[in-house]
């Protein structure tokens, strides 16, 4: 096969390449998400399966979208068709890379109205709202705003102009500069924070709730019934597990795949996809003892859902000395690493209008900003006009309906499809020749794992969750 070069340019180097994916991995995913999720699901267990699935099905499918990507070296719709083409399969591949696009634009509706919280919270944290303010002063000033849908639709209208404008000017001269400063300094920003976490006197609280499994609360919803407790089946938040380790590592909708076919000809893939899922793990975990010990020091409840971050960080910075400052920093920093992400979430769409209906990239960008934008519309009114019963499906507003879907439904079932592409219809000797790193020991590894315990592992959560194991089981059909 002649070697294909990308139309929409490459990355300086192999740094880059990485900065720039873990740049698209780390953001509200980490920060916002993953807190609030654990302590949803019961902390320590769920966060043993989370960490499971990053290792057995995150890696081996990140290696999978690099490596196609960088073979196909075009947007994940075209890269798909000319390797379906190339593999001599079947055209249906192509609907990959659709649905991949789909994905992205609900995605970034709802990221983009959070990313807003984090633009309000830097003003709010720069002229010193948050200056010794109380658990119930925090919560009062976050339901202010998210009730009020002409000051969301503000930010949310800024954060996707913040957007379409660095996608609009390449991906290569806005983003490269911004990641490589700003990845290193959040990280640091997130080591002081986790030392003033250390000082609270909850420090060890935090920990136990983060890092001690207690299984059933993975897999059971117990009550006490008349003092018996009373336990039912619940595979939810393996899947939810499952779904996040996709969504913080950006997998299954193609931004790694986009932002792989822009990587060198011989930079390696596997060290690449190690070093993401390292820094994007080690992002999350940190954020998680920076921010339980300031939950349980201040009474909060670790349960209380998508506002977690947005009520409990400012009574840490409120409290400490310089908290002004930092507070405002360590938000501009949030908006940064959403920023990243945000970008890496229409570039796939931007980049098949450049190919396919030859749009200047400020056109396309401009398309895909505001149809994105208007999609999000629906999850800025999911927290205050929208909020209503009438409004929601079982339970659920459009903002908790696009999140599940997406993290849950999409992702997943669109990494199963890369695994199964990669491993069973990109034939040994391309895979070989785009990883570069031989037929040995760690090719030959990662090829049994995406062939089948990767399929096999994601079906089974999905099973899990739909409760069909614990009906092979009570029934005795499984052994
Ligand atoms: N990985 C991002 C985060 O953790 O915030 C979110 C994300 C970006 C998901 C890009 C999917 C994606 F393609």
């Amino acid at each position: 096969m002649t070697e294909r070069t990308s139309i929409h340019g490459q990355w300086s180097n192999r740094i880059m390449f990485i900065l720039a994916a873990t740049g698209s991995a780390v953001g509200l995913g980490n920060i916002w998400k993953f807190p609030y999720i654990t302590g949803e699901n019961g902390g320590g267990a769920f966060v043993m399966v989370y960490l499971g699935c990053i290792a057995i099905v995150g890696v081996p499918i990140m290696m999978a979208e690099i490596m196609i990507g960088r073979r196909g070296r075009q947007s994940p719709i075209n890269t798909m068709r000319s390797l379906a083409r190339d593999e001599k399969t079947g055209s249906a591949w192509v609907l990959l890379g659709w649905g991949g696009v789909l994905a992205g634009f609900f995605i970034l509706s709802y990221y983009s109205v959070i990313a807003g919280w984090a633009l309000s919270y830097v003003f709010r944290s720069a002229v010193g709202v948050f200056n010794g303010v109380t658990a119930d002063g925090a919560h009062s000033i976050f339901s202010g705003l998210v009730s009020d849908p002409e000051r969301l639709l503000a930010w949310h209208t800024l954060f996707m102009v913040m957007c379409m404008v660095v996608v609009a000017r390449g991906v290569r001269h806005g983003l490269e500069k911004a990641v490589r400063i700003l990845m290193p300094a959040l990280f640091v920003l997130l080591l002081v924070l986790l030392g003033y976490a250390y000082n609270t006197g909850a420090f060890q609280q935090g920990l136990d709730f983060l890092f001690t499994p207690d299984y059933t609360k993975v897999f059971y919803n117990c009550d006490f019934l008349n003092g018996v407790e009373n336990c039912t089946f619940d595979g939810g938040p393996m899947l939810i597990a499952m779904g996040h380790a996709f969504f913080t590592l950006s997998l299954g909708m193609g931004a790694i795949m986009v932002y792989g076919s822009y990587m060198p000809k011989h930079n390696s893939i596997t060290g690449a996809a190690m070093m993401i899922a390292l820094l994007d793990t080690a992002v999350a975990l940190i954020a998680g003892m920076a921010i339980f010990p300031v939950v349980f020091a201040n009474g909060l409840e670790p349960g209380s859902g998508p506002g977690l971050i947005f009520q409990t960080l400012p009574i840490a910075f409120g409290a400490m000395q310089g908290g002004q400052i930092f507070g405002t920093i360590f938000f501009v920093l949030l908006v940064f690493a959403a920023w990243t992400s945000g970008i890496s979430l229409i570039e796939p769409a931007v980049a098949w209008l450049v190919e396919n209906k030859s749009m200047t990239r400020v056109r396309a960008a401009i398309w895909v900003g505001m149809s994105v934008w208007l999609l999000g519309l629906g999850s800025v009114f999911s927290f205050n006009v929208w909020s209503g019963e009438e409004f929601q499906l079982f339970g659920n507003t459009f903002f908790d309906l696009l999140d599940y879907l997406t993290a849950n439904i999409m992702l997943p079932l669109g990494g199963l499809l890369i695994a199964v592409f990669a491993g069973w219809y990109v034939s040994r000797n391309s895979s070989v020749d785009e990883f570069n790193m031989g037929d040995g020991f760690i090719y030959k590894i990662w090829r049994l794992v995406i062939r089948y315990i990767t399929p096999v592992a994601v079906v089974i959560v999905f099973l899990n969750a739909i409760g069909v194991i614990d009906w092979l089981l009570s029934k005795n059909l499984l052994w």
